[in-house]
C-alpha cells in the first residue's frame, strides 16, 4: 500500500519586510541580503498570529468535511510552541473542528520535527488505512533586531494530509537519519529569540547533508542521476545550494542545469517568506511543485531535513498520477500578493510588542489582521483564539 502526502498548503501572515529596505536601514549592501543570503522579503507575524493560529490557518483550505471526519491524528511540529505542557495540536484540533476520537500531539526538534511527524503519521496510516493524519509545521523565526540572523527570520506554517493511496506523492520508505549533540542553534526556555553560532551552523548543515547523502547512496545504491529534483530545508535560500553544490558535479552538465533550475523553483516561496523552521523543507517542496511545468508522474524527489542541535534525515518520494490537481497554487499566489509591506519603523515597533506574562487581561487589535483564525487576547494566562 502506498502512503504519502495527499495534499498540502501553507499560510504566512499578512505582513512582510522588504530585504532591500532592511539592508539600507542596517547600513548593509542590499546585495548581501538578496544575493549573498538569497532573500527578497521576510514574512512577519503580528501578535494576532502565533504558531497555533498559523498552523490552523494553513490547514483551513485543505480540509473537506470528508477529510475532517477521517482525521484521527493531528501532529503539531514547532519550536515556537506556546506552552511547555499543553500541545499546540489540542488548540488546532478545536479550531479546525476535528473529531473527538483523535490523537493530538506536539513534536519538537528544531526545524526537523515535521519530518518526524510525517514518519509517525505514515506508521499510523499503515496501521489504519481508512484514517487520515494531519501534520502541521508552524514557526516564527526570531533572532532579534540588528543581529546577523535578522535577515534569516520569517513566519509561516505548512499543513500536510497523510493518507493511504495519496494523490500527490508517495513515500519510498528509504529514509536515513542521524543525530549529533551540537550547539549550533538553540533557544533557552527563558529566551524569545534564538541563540546561534551562525557560521558554525552553516558548516554543520553541510556536514550533516554530506553524511546523509553518503549513507543514503550506500544504502539504496541510487545516485544523483536517479533524482528529478532535490528539496532542502531552507533557513535562507543560499543554504540549500551550498549542500547541493557538494554533489552536483557527480552528474553531467545537462543534468546539473536541470537540478539547479528545480532548486531555484523550490526556493521561490522561501525567498518571499523567509525561514519558517519546521515547515521550511515542505514550503520548498510546494514551491517546486507549484512553479514547475516539467515534472511527471513517477518523478523521484529527494528531501533533506535538518534541525539544529542536531538531527537530519534524507528520504525520497515519488509523484503520483494527477499530482498537479492537488496543488493550491492560485490560493498561495493570492495570499502572497495580498500581504502588506511594513516600513522598517513599523516592523521594529511590532517586533518589540509582547504578550503579558503576569496573567493580566489583554486585547489584541483585531482590525489589523483579516486571517480566519487569530489570537484576540489573553485572560488569566490563557490565549483566546477565534475562528471565523
Ligand atoms: P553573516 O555573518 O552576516 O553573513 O551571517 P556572511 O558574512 O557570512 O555573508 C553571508 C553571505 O553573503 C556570504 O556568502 C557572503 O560572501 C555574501 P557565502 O560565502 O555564504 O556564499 N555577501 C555578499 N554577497 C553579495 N554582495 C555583497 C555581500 N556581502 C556578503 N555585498 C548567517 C550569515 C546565515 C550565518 C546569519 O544570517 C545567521 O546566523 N543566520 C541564522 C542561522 C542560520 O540560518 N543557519 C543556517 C544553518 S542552521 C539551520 O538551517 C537550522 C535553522 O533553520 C534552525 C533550526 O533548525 O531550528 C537555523
Amino acid at each position: 500500500m502506498k502512503i504519502g502526502i495527499d495534499k498540502m498548503s501553507f499560510y504566512t501572515p499578512a505582513f512582510y519586510v522588504d530585504m532591500v529596505e532592511l539592508a539600507e536601514a542596517r547600513e548593509i549592501d542590499p546585495n548581501k541580503f538578496t544575493i549573498g543570503i538569497g532573500q527578497d522579503q521576510m514574512g512577519f507575524a503580528p501578535l494576532s498570529q502565533d504558531a497555533v493560529t498559523m498552523g490552523a490557518n494553513a490547514a483551513l483550505n485543505l480540509l473537506t468535511p470528508e477529510d475532517i471526519a477521517a482525521i484521527d491524528l493531528v501532529i503539531f511540529a514547532s519550536e515556537s510552541g506556546i506552552d511547555h505542557s499543553k500541545a499546540g495540536a489540542v488548540y488546532i484540533h478545536r479550531l479546525l473542528g476535528l473529531p473527538k476520537h483523535a490523537r493530538a500531539i506536539e513534536f519538537k526538534e528544531a526545524c526537523y520535527a515535521a519530518t518526524a511527524g510525517l514518519s509517525y503519521a505514515q506508521n499510523h496510516v499503515a496501521a489504519h488505512p481508512d484514517k487520515k493524519a494531519l501534520v502541521i509545521g508552524s514557526d516564527i523565526a526570531r533572532y532579534g533586531l540588528s543581529t546577523p540572523g535578522e535577515p534569516t527570520q520569517g513566519a509561516g506554517a505548512v499543513a500536510m494530509l497523510v493518507t493511504a493511496n495519496p494523490r500527490c506523492l508517495a513515500f519510498n520508505n528509504d529514509n536515513v537519519y542521524m543525530t549529533e549533540d551540537i550547539m549550533d542553534f538553540w533557544r533557552p526556555l527563558y529566551s524569545e529569540t534564538a541563540v546561534v553560532q551562525g557560521k558554525y551552523s552553516t558548516e554543520q548543515y553541510v556536514h550533516f547533508f554530506e553524511e546523509m547523502w553518503a549513507t543514503y547512496t550506500e544504502k539504496t545504491r541510487l545516485s544523483l542521476a536517479d533524482f528529478e529534483a532535490l528539496c532542502f530545508h531552507l533557513p535562507y535560500t543560499k543554504m540549500g545550494k551550498k549542500a547541493l553544490d557538494t554533489i552536483i558535479t557527480t552528474v553531467d552538465e545537462e543534468k546539473q542545469a536541470e537540478l539547479l533550475n528545480y532548486y531555484q523553483l523550490s526556493t521561490k516561496y522561501s525567498r518571499q517568506i523567509g525561514n519558517i523552521y519546521t515547515g521550511s523543507l515542505y514550503l520548498g517542496l510546494m514551491s517546486l511543485l507549484e512553479h514547475q511545468t516539467t515534472l511527471t508522474e513517477g518523478s523521484r524527489l529527494g528531501l533533506f531535513s535538518y534541525g539544529s542541535g542536531a538531527v537530519a534525515e534524507f528520504f525520497s518520494a515519488t509523484l503520483v498520477e494527477g499530482f498537479a490537481n492537488q496543488l493550491y497554487t492560485a490560493a498561495h499566489t493570492e495570499q502572497l500578493a495580498q500581504r502588506k509591506r511594513l516600513s522598517i519603523p513599523e516592523y521594529e515597533e511590532l517586533f518589540k510588542a509582547t504578550l503579558p506574562t503576569d496573567g493580566s487581561d489583554y486585547s489584541i487589535d483585531e482590525k489589523l489582521d483579516q486571517a480566519p483564525i487569530k489570537l484576540v487576547g489573553m485572560k488569566e494566562h490563557m490565549r483566546l483564539y477565534t475562528a471565523k
